[in-house]
């Protein structure tokens, strides 16, 4: 089978990790126990660009438990843990990815991805859909449907689909409740912070920390934050969302008054250069960037490359720039600091966004001749299984609606 990963020896220590991921993983062996019996992805094949970490590798064994074959590609150069690559190729997975891949392995190896001719996609950022929709647009009669993980990938589609250019149903597993809540929103909070802690092992506590973004991501950095004991500032573009944070607690206000005051910086909002040139030159000196967004654009990277009059590497990933005689300190070279820095979300998160995307698979080719080229979202009872498949494997049970109550809840005579 072929494969391409750092070193096939780190097999052993890779399937030692894929273990102690499905320890945590309760939901999706449930998921994977009923397709290895039902073998609902019979005879399809699945093309993956997902970041290839143990969690991940738990999926492509639901999926091929489901009776599906598999190439996966990486899709995000950083994010990569080798030893979970190697783990999957050691089980005959068509696996392309290693931890710091150049930009032309991280396309060739996607291009692999499309050569498998998969029937049906799973993206993380819509790198794969959009090679597809580009560069090879006669494999797409043969593609019944696709999956996109994140919120960045589900902009990009929506785009597409508004512009006609989309040309397959995509299923929005980003947009199921369940994985916002788990993997937005507590995902994100806590592994960004590890992900900053890896890089500098810096002291949270008594430092201002301002979170770009107050959006299912902010929301989890800012709280898990304040647990820390960081001073937490939140800059938001969206009235609402600033409102919210000033009422959770937080202080609210432009990046440009926050830069001044920041000692530790994460943007979370999908958004082009939300920390500017303009931004960086008035921080303090020594002050620690970081970005837990999709693209490596939330922070002026390039544009801090060009002004940096030095650089250089304190530890792996955690680079020193100086600009204006000061110092400053980015983590994962802008790139989602908690893939590059860390090992990503927890096993348990990643759990519930895998049976979204397991689930969204089986949804997709059960429903293949009913779905148009849209975006969609799951249906909510399949979002409530996976919360319920969860609450399961976590041994909790809850009360359930009476005859009674569900008469109560659906009427509209009984008032007052
Ligand atoms: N690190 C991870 O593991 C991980 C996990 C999930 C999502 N993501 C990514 O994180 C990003 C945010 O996801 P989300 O689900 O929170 O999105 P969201 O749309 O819910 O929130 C983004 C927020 O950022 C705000 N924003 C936009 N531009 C801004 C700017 N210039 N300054 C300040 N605020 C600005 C928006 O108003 C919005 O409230 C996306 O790129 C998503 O793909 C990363």
């Amino acid at each position: 089978m072929p494969y391409e990963v750092k070193d096939i020896n780190l097999a052993e220590q890779g399937l030692r990790n894929l273990e102690w991921a499905e320890i945590q993983m309760g939901a999706l062996l449930k998921v994977r126990e009923r397709f290895a019996k039902e073998q609902p992805l019979k005879g399809y094949r699945i093309g993956m660009a997902l970041h290839v970490t143990k969690e991940t590798a738990i999926l492509v064994r639901t999926l091929i438990a489901g009776g599906a074959e598999v190439a996966i590609a990486s899709c995000n150069p950083l994010s990569t843990q080798d030893d979970a690559a190697a783990a999957l190729a050691s089980e005959d997975v068509r696996v392309y990815a290693y931890k710091g891949e150049t930009r032309e392995d991280y396309y060739r190896f996607i291009e692999e991805v499309i050569r498998f001719k998969p029937h049906v996609t799973i993206d993380d950022g819509c790198d794969l859909i959009s090679e597809i929709h580009t560069k090879y647009p006669e494999l797409i009669q043969d593609i019944i449907c696709g999956c996109e993980e994140t919120t960045t990938g589900v902009i990009r589609l929506r785009a597409m689909e508004q512009d006609g250019a989309l040309k397959y149903p995509v299923i929005a597993v980003n947009d199921c409740q369940t994985k916002h809540l788990m993997d937005n929103y507590y995902g994100t909070g806590q592994s960004s912070l590890d992900g900053v802690l890896r890089a500098s092992n810096v002291l949270i506590s008594g430092n201002i920390l301002v979170v770009a973004g107050y959006g299912n991501c902010g929301k989890g950095v800012a709280l898990r934050g304040k647990g820390f004991g960081a001073n937490v500032i939140v800059t938001e573009v969206d009235a609402f969302r600033a409102l919210q944070a000033k009422m959770d607690g937080f202080r609210v206000m432009p990046m440009a008054e926050a830069a001044v005051e920041g000692d530790i910086f994460i943007t979370v909002t999908g958004d082009l250069h939300a920390i500017s040139m303009d931004h960086i030159r008035t921080m303090k000196d020594g002050a620690i960037l970081a970005n837990s967004g999709h693209f490596d654009n939330e922070v002026d990277v390039r544009g801090l490359e060009k002004a940096a009059s030095a650089k250089r590497a304190i530890r792996p990933l955690f680079d020193e720039y100086v600009v204006d005689g000061k110092r400053v300190f980015l983590c994962g070279e802008g790139r989602l600091v908690n893939l590059a820095c860390a090992e990503g979300h927890p096993s348990t998160v990643m759990s519930l966004s895998f049976c979204d995307q397991a689930l969204g698979v089986e949804y997709g080719i059960a429903h293949r001749d009913e779905l148009e080229p849209k975006v969609y979202q799951l249906p909510p009872e399949i979002d409530q299984h996976v919360a319920e498949l969860q609450l399961e494997a976590m041994d909790i049970r809850i009360d359930e609606l009476t005859e009674e109550q569900k008469k109560y809840l659906s009427s509209w005579q009984e008032g007052t």
